[in-house]
């Protein structure tokens, strides 16, 4: 029937109105350099516009809408919108939420983003970002779910899943976008908008994988990567868009530029004039152009001409049109721009319940010597330090929506529970110099415990905030040291939105938690953590270094002819460590977790090589969760391959003194990888498998596949 509707209209459309959907340009805010594309319209009536972003709200979008339908054949426009992590209820950062090592909740997550962008009049968000990143100067790192491609391409799963749901018809679901393909993540020296260069090997195995699953967990967009990959622009990349995504993969939804990446081919020296742009984009597979008007000025002479065939062109806009029909556009174009409904849906109080519910997952414990936390309900008398814990904005998080609600602070949900406290900004947010050193440390001499809330504003990550050096500063860090030596227990609250480096709290602070940033309910989610209504049970999903001279940082690395465990002449530096501050997975509890009796049980022989079981307890005296990992290292392989790699994991619950056996099965996804021709395979012989609470800490047990 879809396909019936969309042949007949397509019949009717001229190449003018073809041309009309395949082009995008902003109704509102600039997300990029340059804003000349805005929405005229009168372009929209006469059907020369077939998409808009930064438009939000049921009235603004039915102002659009109304004016789509004055045009010739009354196509609907789509709204498109970055709803990164969540619209009007914020969650935490998607880097954050990763670190839940909950792939429900972060479903769950997505699921009430959708719903609250839907109920403001929208179609289609641009997200999730599956970049695996390896360089945490790359500001970009809070939008995605980390480094390693296993997880992310779970997380890739559960995020388009929690967007679409099973049905686009339903009220909560919207278009989602896998972005950005690809390699983003891996822009030379973690400057965003550098150039990408890897082995095809390198691709398959590490970055590849999740935009793969995205696909496969049938994400109905694609947003192009603003970088080259093997030295073309991704944006006029046939082998990405065409070869690999549309023909290998079979990928059936459309790919929009990124903001005038099809304008930016000439900057990238690809293409000579805009024309040329167009004409490698189209070829290419790029169906939708964003805010550049290559494709507007141009489409319709090099069809006439001869040079892009009419079938080419139908190709993309059919893709679009079928999303819109997908969503129910053709049958009603303002059933996004309920404004009854959009006053009931956004902002709800189960939408907060659940940001609450996966912030306290997404916090991080990283160090708790003397059993500093959970405090106790006896510990009334509070010093709380730093300003960013009155920060709404920052407690939020980088690329919230602008339409983003209430946002709890922490010195709000102290306030709220009753807590006595003697505040002091402790450091200046525009300069990070100390101020009121004295009267800080007299707060903290006066109190039970010491609370600081440090780290990186939220202006600091995100979409071109590159750094240079990721060290949190110095002064802060000072802070820290000074209120240490008053003998109070300090809790270290550390805010950020990527991997930083904080080496003089790490050593002088009893207790840290990574807190990130966390969206509307930040401080009641952190609160409850601290008095331990919920015991922390976040893992990193990224390694965090000691050294910026240590990143590109990854636990994934390769053995190398002269490896690093070796000592002696190999891989290192004169001057600083190899290891991390924190591995990759590593996450403490207010209890303590045993592994033991790790052992291999046979497999079923349809599929299943092998299981390997082991036995975890909660020795501590909390109830508590544990991320169980498991990581597997191929012996002996056809080309080089990493000394370790996630290959499974569940998040499991004990009460203290319980036991449970977690058993992973060994299949060709935990053996197999990609050779250099992209082929997956799976290679007889050794192999370890380790499990345990980190990527560091690990038991191993060999394996041989004959
Ligand atoms: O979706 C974003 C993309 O991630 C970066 N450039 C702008 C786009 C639209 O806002």
């Amino acid at each position: 029937q879809m396909n019936r509707f969309i042949s007949g209209l397509m019949k009717k459309m001229t190449l003018e109105e073809k041309v009309g959907q395949l082009s995008q340009c902003s109704g509102g805010f600039a997300t990029g350099p340059d804003n000349t594309r805005i929405s005229r319209t009168e372009d929209i009536s006469k059907g020369l516009i077939g998409s808009l972003l930064n438009v939000s709200g049921a009235a603004n979008t039915r102002k659009y809408q109304e004016a789509a339908m004055k045009s010739r054949l009354q196509i609907p426009l789509l709204f498109g919108l970055d709803v990164i992590h969540g619209y009007r209820t914020g969650f935490p950062l998607p880097l954050a939420e990763a670190a839940s090592f909950d792939l429900d909740a972060i479903e769950r997550g997505s699921r009430c983003a959708a719903k609250e962008a839907a109920a403001a009049g929208l179609h289609w968000t641009f997200a999730p970002m599956v970049d695996i990143s390896w360089d945490a100067r790359w500001g970009r790192v809070m939008e995605g779910a980390g480094e390693d491609p296993y997880y992310g391409s779970l997380v890739a799963k559960a995020r388009v899943h929690g967007l679409q749901g099973d049905d686009l018809l339903k009220e909560n679901t919207i278009l989602s976008c896998i972005k950005h393909f690809a390699g983003y993540g891996a822009a030379i020296a973690g400057k965003d908008y550098n150039s990408v260069d890897m082995s095809m090997g390198q691709f398959a195995n590490f970055y590849m994988p999740p935009y793969k699953a995205g696909a496969e967990a049938g994400a109905a967009t694609f947003m192009s990567a603003f970088n080259d990959f093997n030295n073309e622009p991704s944006t006029g990349s046939t082998f990405l868009l065409r070869e690999l995504l549309k023909n290998q993969w079979g990928f059936k939804g459309f790919v929009v530029s990124d903001w005038g990446s099809v304008g930016e081919m000439m900057n990238h020296r690809y293409a000579k004039d805009e024309k040329e742009a167009a004409y490698k984009g189209i070829k290419a597979g790029l169906d939708m152009e964003m805010v550049s008007e290559c494709y507007s000025k141009n489409l319709v002479s090099l069809v006439k001409e001869g040079k892009v065939s009419i079938k080419l062109m139908d190709d993309a806009v059919r893709r679009i049109l079928e999303q819109k029909y997908k969503l129910g556009l053709f049958d009603d174009p303002f059933r996004y721009c309920d404004e009854e409904r959009e006053r009931t849906v956004i902002g709800s109080q189960e939408s907060r319940k659940e940001a609450c519910y996966v912030s306290e997952r997404s916090i991080v414990l990283l160090k708790n010597e003397n059993s500093v936390l959970p405090l106790s309900s006896s510990i009334k008398k509070v010093a709380l330090i730093g300003a960013l814990s009155k920060s709404q904005k920052d407690m939020c998080g980088a690329w919230s929506c602008a339409e983003v609600g209430k946002v709890v602070t922490l010195y709000e949900a102290m306030e709220k529970r009753g807590v006595d406290i003697n505040y002091n900004d402790g450091y200046d947010l525009k300069t990070n110099k100390i101020v009121n050193l004295d009267q800080t440390l007299a707060a903290a001499r006066q109190s039970d415990v010491v609370i600081v809330a440090m780290g990186e504003q939220a202006w600091e990550s995100g979409e071109m905030r590159s750094k240079g050096d990721i060290s949190i500063a110095a002064e802060q860090q000072r802070l820290v040291s000074e209120l240490v030596k008053t003998g109070k227990p300090v809790v270290v609250l550390m805010m950020c939105g990527r991997p930083v480096i904080f080496n003089e709290v790490r050593r002088d602070a009893p207790a840290i938690l990574c807190t990130w940033w966390l969206g509307s309910e930040a401080g009641n989610a952190i609160c409850n953590v601290l008095w331990g209504d919920y015991n922390p049970s976040g893992k990193l999903p990224m390694t965090f270094p000691q050294h910026n001279g240590q990143i590109p940082l990854y636990y994934q690395y390769k053995s190398t002819g002269r490896p690093t465990a070796l000592g002696g002449w190999c891989a290192k530096y004169i001057d600083i460590p190899t290891e991390p501050a924190y591995p990759f997975g590593y996450g403490l509890s207010y209890t303590t977790f045993n592994y033991s009796d790790v052992k291999l049980l046979p497999g079923d022989g349809k599929g299943t090589y092998t299981r390997v079981a082991v036995t975890v307890t909660n020795t501590g005296k909390y109830e508590g969760e544990e991320v169980v990992q498991l990581y597997v290292r191929d012996e002996v392989a056809s080309i080089t391959r990493p000394i370790k790699e996630l290959k499974g994991f569940e998040k499991i619950k004990l009460n203290p003194g319980e036991s449970k056996t977690v058993t992973f099965d060994v299949k060709d996804e935990q053996l197999g990888f990609y050779n250099n021709q992209m082929k997956f395979i799976v290679e007889k012989g050794d192999f370890t498998l380790m499990v345990g609470g980190n990527s560091r800490d690990l038991q191993e047990i060999k394996y041989i596949l004959n």
